[in-house]
């Protein structure tokens, strides 16, 4: 376990981070999610890997997510139903680039009001779009299980190479100047909406995700911590 996850918090509900491509939600969600000990469900993880391993629905997404488009709401909707039925989930999870319509955050309220959680804990990723392209421009990923590198802000070690399992690292095709034009502006039209949805529902926190890892992860603590004082879930 890293020194980031030293302290455990205890989160028992969903959290979800909502943002614009690049805006560093896959970063910090994978940190909030080992500090807490609840699983990150990243959708967009969860279709790479499907389209890795060559199955149905993998062959389905691939074509879309080369678009920069989203994924239809029912193929959506029917992989993070199966995924919540697994039992790691019970003591809550952070989602990470889920909801992304309205569809999905409205029968995601649904989900969880029969597995008996209360509302979620929602923070929306602000950032202009200059650093957004300059942050999808220069990442790499880590092929064998994900960690996330920055050319510029969080090199590896070795270039090339996870400095935390020897993977090999990879840039993801939908990072390709054209696409990330597109995935904007899905973004503009289907997710951004959800803040005003949340904020509605008086569950929402914003972040400036423009600071840097560290001063990001320190205010989305500060935010657990306010909940947890506000309504002792945390
Ligand atoms: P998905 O994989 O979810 O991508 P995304 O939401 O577009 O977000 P990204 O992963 O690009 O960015 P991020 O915010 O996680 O940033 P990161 O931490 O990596 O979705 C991909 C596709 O799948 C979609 O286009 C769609 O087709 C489909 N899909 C997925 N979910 C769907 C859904 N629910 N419905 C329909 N379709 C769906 O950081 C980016 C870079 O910045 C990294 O290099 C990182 O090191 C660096 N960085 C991060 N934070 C900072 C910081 N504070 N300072 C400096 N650098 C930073």
């Amino acid at each position: 376990m890293s020194a980031v996850s030293a302290v455990r918090m205890a989160l028992n509900r969903a959290l979800i981070f909502l943002g614009p491509p690049g805006a560093g939600k896959g970063t910090q969600s994978r940190r909030i999610a080992e500090r807490c000990g609840v699983p990150h469900l990243s959708t967009g993880d969860m279709f790479r890997d499907a389209i890795t391993r060559g199955t149905d629905l993998g062959r389905m997404v691939e074509p879309i997510m080369k678009r920069g488009e989203l994924v239809p709401d029912d193929l959506v909707m029917k992989m993070v139903e199966q995924r919540l039925s697994q039992p790691d989930s019970a003591n809550g999870f952070v989602f990470d680039g889920f909801p992304r319509t309205l569809a999905q955050a409205e029968q995601l309220d649904r989900i969880l009001a029969r597995k008996g959680f209360g509302k979620p804990l929602v923070v929306d990723f602000t950032v202009g779009e200059d650093l957004l392209l300059r942050r999808l421009s220069g990442r790499w990923t880590c092929s064998v299980r994900g960690e996330i590198y920055n050319i510029y802000d969080a090199p590896p070690k070795n270039a090339g190479i996870c400095d935390a399992d020897g993977g090999k690292l990879i840039q993801r095709p939908d990072d390709r100047p054209e696409v990330v034009k597109e995935r904007l502006a899905a973004y503009e039209r289907q997710t951004k909406p959800l803040a005003d949805y949340y904020r509605r529902q008086g569950v929402l926190d914003t972040v400036n995700a423009a600071a840097s890892v560290e001063e990001v992860g320190r205010a989305l603590r500060e935010i657990l911590k306010r909940a947890e004082g506000r309504d002792g879930h945390l």
